[in-house]
């Protein structure tokens, strides 16, 4: 009777030495989110388990985006939901800069008195509307950099509790947005604190809706099939912090959106006549060059879209030119234009960045889009005149391209066509190895 018990007593305590120590043991290095593309409204979304019981949720995913942001309105239900105060810690680092003190109605999610208070925003349909920040469970998938590794769960990821009128613009059936801006609550920035690694993430995404690309939280490998290890392989340009708001221009604070230094753009290696001073940021925060997923192509301020056009017109003068195709102004024929391994035979593109030696290659894959059989169209847009930021980079020029956000070195570091590789960003290696 004794020993039996006894024995019982250590099986039990065995098994919780274990469990804990394999607790402790499994810290993992990077998490990943598959991306999956919209084609219909041209969106980059993923998916997020999140609450208890867990429920995936679907994002829009705005890389410049200030945090995560979900409808807490409808639907929300979770035993693990928790109010952040207004005179928590968090919420100081959130620049918050309000309190919601009370709410008057009875509690719900979204919905408690003293709870720190933000302004959300909506890059696709450039609006914003009132929020709280909250913390609710996550499951997500630990990786290794070349497969899927096990799931991990963060107790309280910070999040920003919306209302479900924002939703409005967003792809079919998605949630909120993942944000995964340069801020201290955004995505990158939690995950790296909840699991000690450093504030880094990679960014790749595919060409196509039918395969998914990825982003992987933390520092590489970055791992391709078939054995393409891309960290190694990437050029340098630093991240310009842009010092004013550049989202829903509704506070004083710097950007959280990823600014490079645009300084030349070459095609066939001609140089484009552009104004310098629409290229650098000024003390309010127009201008420069930045960097989003919410634009599906590169938008030019009007006189540097009209300086490309010129010059990629020159120099694409033996092709045929065809009747434009909106939002595109210039577009060919592609009868008989043959292809590459990089998409289409047309000049190629530099973005010229901070020094002589670093820049940006954009092959045909990227710059053309093919807008109906045998119609191919140079896939930027008119930004007009004095839009607030004079280049964003699209969503449609990322693809196939792998983008390493560094928030502590500060710096972008990118790869330029996958396709040279002979690999895409559909072709991680989402079989979990456990
Ligand atoms: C907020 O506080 C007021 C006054 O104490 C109370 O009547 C109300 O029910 C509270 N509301 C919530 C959402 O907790
Ligand atoms: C360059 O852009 C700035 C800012 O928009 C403008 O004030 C200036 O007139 C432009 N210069 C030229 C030569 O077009
Ligand atoms: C250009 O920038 C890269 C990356 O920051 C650096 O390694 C290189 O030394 C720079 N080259 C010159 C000529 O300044
Ligand atoms: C993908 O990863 C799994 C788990 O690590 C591994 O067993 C499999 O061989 C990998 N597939 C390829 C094609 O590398």
């Amino acid at each position: 009777m004794a020993s039996s018990s006894y024995l019982v007593f250590l099986s039990f305590f065995l098994f919780l030495t274990i469990s804990q120590a394999q607790a402790k043991a499994f810290q993992p290095k990077a998490l990943l989110l598959p991306v999956t593309k919209d084609s219909s409204l041209l969106q980059y979304t993923t998916q997020i388990k999140q609450r208890t019981p867990l429920v995936p949720i679907k994002l829009t995913i705005d890389v410049g985006g200030r945090f995560m942001w979900v409808d807490c309105e409808k639907g929300y239900v979770s035993s693990s939901y928790r109010p952040v105060p207004c005179d928590s810690k968090i919420c100081k680092i959130s620049r918050s800069g309000a309190c919601l003190v009370m709410c008057p109605a009875p509690p719900r999610p979204g919905c408690n008195n003293n709870t720190c208070y933000h302004l959300l925003y909506n890059p696709l349909t450039d609006t914003i509307n009132s929020g709280v920040m909250a913390a609710d469970a996550v499951l997500v998938q630990s990786t290794d950099g070349r497969s899927a590794g096990p799931l991990v769960s963060v107790p309280g990821l910070f999040f920003a509790c919306g209302t479900h009128s924002l939703l409005k613009g967003l792809s079919n059936g998605a949630k909120g947005i993942a944000g995964l801006g340069r801020s201290l609550v955004s995505l990158p920035s939690l995950f790296a604190s909840a699991f000690k690694f450093q504030r880094i993430f990679a960014m790749c995404l595919s060409s196509s809706s039918q395969s998914n690309g990825v982003i992987i939280f933390g520092d590489g490998p970055y791992e391709f099939q078939f054995k393409k290890e891309i960290s190694s392989s990437l050029m340098y340009t630093p991240l310009i912090l842009n010092p004013k708001a550049t989202a829903g221009k509704y506070s004083e604070d710097p950007s959280t959106d990823y600014f490079i230094r645009l300084t030349s753009i070459k095609i066939n290696g001609q140089a484009v006549q552009l104004n310098d001073s629409l290229l650098n940021i000024d003390k309010e925060g127009n201008g420069g060059t930045k960097i989003s997923t919410v634009n599906p192509y590169t938008m030019m301020e009007r006189s540097i879209f009209k300086a490309v056009l010129k010059v990629f017109m020159e120099e694409t003068k033996g092709m045929t030119r065809v009747a434009s195709v909106k939002p595109f102004e210039y577009c060919i024929s592609s009868k008989n234009l043959g292809s590459t391994r990089v998409g289409p035979p047309v000049p190629a593109i530099d973005l010229g960045l901070h020094n002589e030696s670093v820049s940006w290659r954009i092959f045909g894959m990227n710059s053309m889009v093919q807008v109906k059989d045998d119609v191919l169209c140079l896939g930027f847009v008119d930004g007009g005149f004095n839009p607030r930021t004079s280049v964003v980079i699209g969503g449609h020029q990322l693809e196939d391209n792998l983008l390493q956000f560094d928030l502590v070195k500060r710096r972008l570091g990118f790869s330029s066509s996958l396709l040279f590789m002979q690999t895409t960003c559909a072709n991680f290696n989402f079989t979990s190895s456990v």
